[in-house]
């Protein structure tokens, strides 16, 4: 392939005219090496007190999670940012499935998170949580944080906590109302629904009761472990079965997680799924390099970036770290990797740090 072997020369020549350029260099002080990342959580005091039990579990465990810090939008996180080179965090909400289901709460934590962003524009930005129960309401809060709060998209949990995706007709005016605002809509994996897939003869539920393996690990089989991420790919294919790309042909979807699991199935899925038999004009290909961005979003290692690189456009791929879940440390040292690698130039390597993100949400 002509593209192949254009990357390779780039590859080569980036190691030729750079022969191991960093080494054990200390980048602390290069002001031109910097991060804009776009998985970065935060749980808004809207969603605590009261309305904690409102919201159940799944936000218990999310709030459980790192300590002290996901409540924070403050000096911790800032300091954490800054020793790890991340110039800016695109801030949102985690896996919260239930609260997408409580309109007043959502636009409360909007708002919040708008006057947090507001103490510190330079260093953050925000996308947009929706109450997608209810699609109406959630491409009219979509609307209300981009133009009143400067938002530079949405980030929500990919179904409702009763297992519903967005691929339904009465979906249509949200994705219509996210293309003619243009900005991207991030579909962030979320817990599966506990009675169905979680209980004795659930998808994830031991087989046995609870002997051959404990219940936590059935949750994380569901969930980050495995479950959530293939899920969210399937939503992104049910997206494109439902023709939603050809009736809004500029929507900008964000996957996160190296994508999901969708760049090492798509030449599979892509000659099963199609024209012939959904409702897609366009072959799912041509429609991940239109309409699709990939985050490397706590994912750490090469060999599932190298496949990425092989499917997605370079200009398509951004840095992410999915703070405080994932850890700055982990993401830079991951980034120096790539760096070193070969796999990418030095101009490419910072269109995924930096370059992709300013570009894709104007900032
Ligand atoms: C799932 O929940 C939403 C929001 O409450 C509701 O509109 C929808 O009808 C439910 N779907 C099913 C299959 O129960
Ligand atoms: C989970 O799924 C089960 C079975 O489909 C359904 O009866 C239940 O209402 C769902 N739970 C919630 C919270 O929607
Ligand atoms: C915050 O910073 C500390 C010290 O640099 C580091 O150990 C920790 O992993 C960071 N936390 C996150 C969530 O990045």
């Amino acid at each position: 392939m002509l593209s192949s072997a254009v990357n390779l020369v780039a590859a080569l020549l980036a190691l030729g005219t750079t022969a191991n350029p960093l080494g054990n260099r200390d980048n602390s002080h290069d002001d031109s090496l910097f991060y804009i990342t776009l998985e970065e959580h935060w749980i808004s005091p809207a969603f605590s007190g009261p309305s904690l039990a409102t919201l159940g579990p799944e936000l218990t465990r999310q709030a459980a999670g790192p300590p002290a810090v996901i409540d924070e939008i403050g000096p911790i996180r800032l300091s954490n940012m800054t020793a790890n080179h991340v110039r800016k965090q695109v801030i949102s909400h985690p896996s919260t499935p239930r609260a997408l289901e409580h309109p007043d709460l959502v636009a409360c934590a909007n708002d919040e998170l708008a006057a947090a962003i507001a103490c510190s524009p330079d260093r953050y930005a925000g996308f947009a949580f929706l109450p997608m129960a209810y699609p109406l309401q959630a491409a009219a809060e979509l609307e209300r944080c981009i133009t009143q709060h400067g938002f530079v998209g949405a980030l929500f949990d990919n179904h409702l906590i009763n297992g519903t995706y967005y691929d339904g007709v009465v979906y249509r005016p949200f994705w219509a109302k996210a293309a003619a605002l243009g900005v991207p809509i991030y579909l962030h994996p979320t817990w599966p629904n506990e009675t169905a897939y979680l209980a004795e003869g659930g998808t994830y539920a031991p087989s046995d009761d609870g002997t051959s393996y404990p219940m936590s690990g059935g949750l994380l089989l569901g969930a980050s472990a495995w479950g959530w991420h293939q899920d969210t790919g399937l939503h992104f294919l049910r997206l494109y079965a439902a023709g939603i790309f050809d009736e809004f042909p500029t929507l900008k979807i964000v996957l996160g997680h190296d994508g999901e699991m969708l760049p090492f199935m798509l030449d599979r899925t892509a000659v099963l799924l199609g024209p012939h038999n959904t409702k897609a004009k366009t072959s799912l290909l041509a429609t991940w390099k239109r309409n699709v961005w990939v985050t490397t979003a706590g994912m750490f290692s090469l060999a599932p970036l190298a496949v990425v690189l092989r499917t997605t456009a370079v200009d398509r791929i951004m840095y992410s770290v999915d703070y405080p879940f994932s850890s700055n440390v982990r993401g830079h040292e991951f980034m120096t990797r790539l760096r070193e690698s070969g796999m990418v130039t030095e101009r490419e390597w910072r269109m995924v740090a930096y370059g992709n993100a300013q570009k894709l949400l104007g900032i």
